[in-house]
């Protein structure tokens, strides 16, 4: 179904109403997957007690988180509040890895708040048992710059761990080829040069991505109605270099299930939750539809299509309100 758009499910509550309707899990209940794979709970992960119930004995070798960091952007809490948020669900992370496993956080900062949270986050996880390892920057072109200060076009990703974590990154290249010639090297008497001595003529990846189209409404994998979706093909690659096949991947904050999709297409468990039962319901449905049709996510249909297309009221009150032209076919 094309043309099919839903819009950003943070704006309005009238929708947002109605697709609650649509939704299985409601507040404290849980997904489990019939395949015994993954699971999804409609759960705050601040909450020592729901997060206990929902992991149960289960540890994991990698957490990928991506916090709503516009709680502080949009001044729903102050930076004390966030940092006092954040380093309640740092602590329920910590309780559910292993003892060799890594963790990694997407953050930004406020560049004309001397980077808030950014700062502060880093100075809070000092106290914490996690080590620091790396930060990846991911470019993320989001709109279109301003001409009085360097447009914004990096995503942060924070690397921690704990013990001594797998890191397989030997094998994960990029798409981008090598052109550069030039380091020389004797191997066996003979001298060598880069080209000759790599294993693949593309670049592995450092800890700046630049190779990664962030997601947008042609992109397979959107999925409309979300809006703080990360590229599948990011959380992929940190998923293959920090954790091994039928390993357990946890995230603390799904939308629009990247991390659920992605465990599932390189061979890891996932334990994924949201506070939000319709983004539970999203990721859930994100599972669902790609293993029943090989795709990503909707690109410009939306995982609700098939209700929206009986309920004529709901169709009209998305043209009406939201001005979205439907073309049926
Ligand atoms: C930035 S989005 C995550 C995007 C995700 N990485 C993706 O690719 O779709 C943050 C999500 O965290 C959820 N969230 C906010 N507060 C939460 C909490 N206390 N516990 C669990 N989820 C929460 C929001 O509902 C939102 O869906």
């Amino acid at each position: 179904m094309n043309n099919f758009p839903l819009p950003r499910l943070d704006k309005d509550s009238k929708l947002y109403e109605i697709l609650l309707n649509y939704c299985r899990l409601k507040s404290g209940e849980k997904w489990e997957d019939p395949e015994g794979l993954h699971s999804v709970g409609c759960i705050d992960c601040t909450d020592e007690d729901q997060i206990k119930n929902f992991i149960g004995k289960k540890k994991f070798t990698l957490a990928v988180h991506d916090p709503p960091y516009n709680l502080i952007a949009f001044k729903k809490m102050n930076v004390d509040e966030f940092i006092l948020w954040c380093s309640k669900w740092i602590k329920n992370t910590e309780k559910i890895l292993t003892k060799n496993s890594s963790l990694y956080v997407w953050l930004g900062a406020d560049y004309k708040k001397h980077f808030q949270p950014f700062a502060e986050f880093i100075i809070m996880i000092k106290g914490t048992g996690f080590k620091s390892q790396n930060m990846i920057t991911m470019r993320n072109q989001r709109g279109y710059g301003t001409q009085k200060n360097w447009m914004s076009v990096r995503q942060e990703l924070l690397f921690y761990s704990k013990g001594e974590p797998v890191f397989n990154s030997a094998n994960v290249y990029t798409d981008i080829p090598k052109i550069l010639r030039g380091y020389y090297k004797e191997v066996n008497g003979k001298i060598t040069e880069n080209f000759e001595r790599s294993h693949s003529d593309k670049i592995r990846a450092g800890n700046v991505w630049v190779d990664i189209q962030q997601v947008f409404h042609l992109k397979e994998e959107n999925v409309n109605g979300c809006f703080a979706q990360k590229p599948l093909q990011a959380i992929e690659r940190i998923i293959k270099v920090s954790s091994a096949i039928d390993d357990r991947v946890v995230d603390f904050f799904s939308h629009s299930g990247t991390t659920l999709l992605a465990a599932e297409r390189t061979g890891r468990k996932c334990s994924t939750i949201d506070i939000d039962p319709v983004f539970c319901e999203i990721s859930i449905r994100r599972l669902e539809h790609f293993r029943e049709t090989g795709l990503l996510g909707w690109q410009n249909s939306n995982p609700f299509a098939k209700e929206i297309l009986n309920d004529k009221k709901l169709i009209e009150l998305l043209r009406k309100e939201y001005n979205m032209s439907y073309k049926l076919n």
